[in-house]
């Protein structure tokens, strides 16, 4: 993500006079391309964020617990990628086409939202605004990258395995079994209700985000073989009518969404679209043929708008609203 990051605020030009790479002790000392130039990567410390304007956190829950206070502290705006401050009333938790007004209610820290989420509340949005929202059901299928560089190394050293040896026996460290050629329905940990944690993070994110602290949302993640992109399912029940008509009108108009769905010729976004691109994909609309509701299809890429994309966006939100020093 924090690579990702580095070529998204090249691309959007954002105006930042300076850049700075900061990692674990382990890449102190490597140098990194930004924007032309040859940086050094510093280590993350209290001494390391002197200075800063804005501080991107990429790293792990316990850094950001540490550091995002002493970077708050200094004076920065904390945009922050981990799971530490999602869910802290003190801090907003953003993705600016959906709720880009709570970020007027940070006090240094402002959250992004778990790439699957991210994903899933564009798709519901739309149809939110059109229609009110009354139930919704997900199901995922989650890229290996979601689970950062190990679990995208660990799908490509699966695959390579495989492609040496087609019985090869297969050792799951990141995911729960393998994963190459195999689908994994578990993302995260188990609690004990059977739900994992990476479920009740897209519940009671995308309640937090939506500002619809009661609305039913039941989810099932499941990992799936591919580097890049997440998909899910949603069965979406309305408040009012919407037709798959309406539906589709509502999702082509909102900002950052892209409708593809082309029945005659077939055509549906897949995770092979949508990596490297900011957009969220929506097809497969259409209405339940067992009950109420529509069944939409969203693929979006987990690293750029699930991750940095999203977290660059509510930089550009606090300089467009003049909430960061320039
Ligand atoms: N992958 C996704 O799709 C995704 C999407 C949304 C949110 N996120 C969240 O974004 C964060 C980063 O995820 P990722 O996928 O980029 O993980 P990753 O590939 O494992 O990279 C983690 C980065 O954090 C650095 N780091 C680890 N411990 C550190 C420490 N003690 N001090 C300073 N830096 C440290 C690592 O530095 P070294 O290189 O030195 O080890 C590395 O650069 C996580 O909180 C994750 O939950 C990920």
């Amino acid at each position: 993500v924090g690579e990702v990051l580095i070529d998204v605020l090249d691309e959007r030009r954002f105006p930042a006079s300076e850049i700075r790479p900061l990692a674990s002790g382990r890449s102190a000392g490597r140098r990194v391309r930004i924007r032309d130039r040859e940086v050094e990567v510093e280590e993350a410390s209290a001494e390391s964020l002197a200075g800063a304007d804005l501080v991107f956190f990429a790293a792990t829950g316990a850094l950001s617990r540490e550091l995002a206070p002493v970077a708050a502290g200094l004076g920065a705006v904390v945009i922050d990628k981990s799971n530490t401050w999602r869910m802290n009333d003190e801090v907003p938790l953003v993705v600016p086409e959906v709720n880009a007004d709570a970020v007027h209610d940070h006090s240094g820290i402002i959250a992004c939202p778990n790439c699957t989420t991210i994903g899933v509340v564009m798709a519901l949005e739309p149809i939110r605004r059109a229609a009110g929202l009354r139930n919704v059901v997900v199901t995922t299928l989650q890229a290996a990258s979601g689970a950062g560089r190990d679990g995208l190394e660990e799908l490509v050293s699966q695959r390579q395995a495989l492609a040496a040896e087609p019985g090869a026996a297969l050792v799951p460290s990141v995911f729960a079994a393998p994963i190459e050629n195999n689908v994994v329905p578990l993302c995260e940990d188990l609690l004990p209700d059977g739900y994992s944690t990476e479920e009740m993070k897209l519940l009671g994110e995308s309640r937090k985000i939506m500002s619809l602290a009661e609305l039913p949302i039941s989810v099932t993640c499941v990992r799936v073989p591919v580097g890049v992109g997440h998909s899910a399912t949603l069965l979406v029940e309305t408040e009012r009518p919407l037709s798959e008509v309406e539906a589709r009108e509502a999702l082509s108009k909102f900002p950052g969404v892209e409708l593809v769905d082309d029945r005659e010729s077939g055509t549906f976004p897949t995770p092979r679209d949508v990596a490297g691109r900011d957009e969220v994909l929506v097809g497969r609309v259409r209405e339940n043929c067992a009950g109420k509701g529509l069944w939409l299809w969203e693929v979006s890429d987990n690293l750029r708008k699930g991750a940095a994309t999203n977290a660059v966006q509510i930089a550009e939100v606090l300089l467009e609203r003049r909430l960061l020093a320039t």
